[in-house]
């Protein structure tokens, strides 16, 4: 059951503008970046990011790895690799849950109470937006004991409205 004081929240934001604890990166499995929220906070936490990154010597899909947030607000990046879409019959929600559930673990580990997620996976790894809202927020109410604070930031208005509609618990 999540804490009583966990709060849950969507916002329409850049996620490399949010000052909390970590923020999580919709990374692939070399770690050295790439386009979408990768590059943008590999942008703006600079270079310093990558040298850190290669030597996590990558991910596996659904594993999370901690580096520092260098030039960005947030004092961590918490990298986690999605899963790419292939239809819905390989596992792909398993992996997705898992993104979110190791990443909040390894928040846990480090005694990070707030944290910002993009929507992991719905951009260039293709998974379905309104099908991946209700894993990320259903594994997040799971294993989000112990957090103050754990924000969804939706880049686009439409991630936004998925969000704010699961949070206010209609589909
Ligand atoms: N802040 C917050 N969210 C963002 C930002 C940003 N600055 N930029 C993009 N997004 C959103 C996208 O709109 C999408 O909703 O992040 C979500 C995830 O999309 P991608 O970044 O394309 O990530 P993903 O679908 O997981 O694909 C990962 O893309 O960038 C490469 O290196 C990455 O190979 C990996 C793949």
């Amino acid at each position: 059951m999540p804490s009583p004081s966990l709060l849950l929240r969507a916002l329409h934001a850049d996620i490399t503008t949010l000052d909390c604890d970590a923020i999580v990166n919709a990374a692939n499995s070399s770690l050295l970046g790439g386009g979408g929220v990768d590059g943008a906070i590999h942008r703006a936490a600079g270079p310093a990011l990558r040298e850190a990154c290669r030597a996590l010597n990558g991910c596996r899909t659904g594993e999370a790895k901690l580096t520092p947030g260098f030039r960005l607000p947030a004092r961590y990046v918490i990298h986690t690799v999605g899963p790419i879409w292939r239809g819905g019959r390989q596992d792909e929600a398993t992996l997705l849950a898992a993104c979110y559930r190791n990443s909040l673990e390894l928040a846990r580990q480090h005694d990070l109470r707030t944290l910002a997620f993009p929507c992991i996976s719905t951009g260039v790894y293709g998974f379905p937006a309104h099908l991946a809202t209700p894993i990320a927020l259903r594994t997040v109410r799971e294993h989000g004991a112990g957090f103050d604070e754990i924000t969804f930031c939706c880049f686009s208005t439409a991630d936004l409205r998925l969000y704010e509609a699961a949070l206010a618990g209609t589909k």
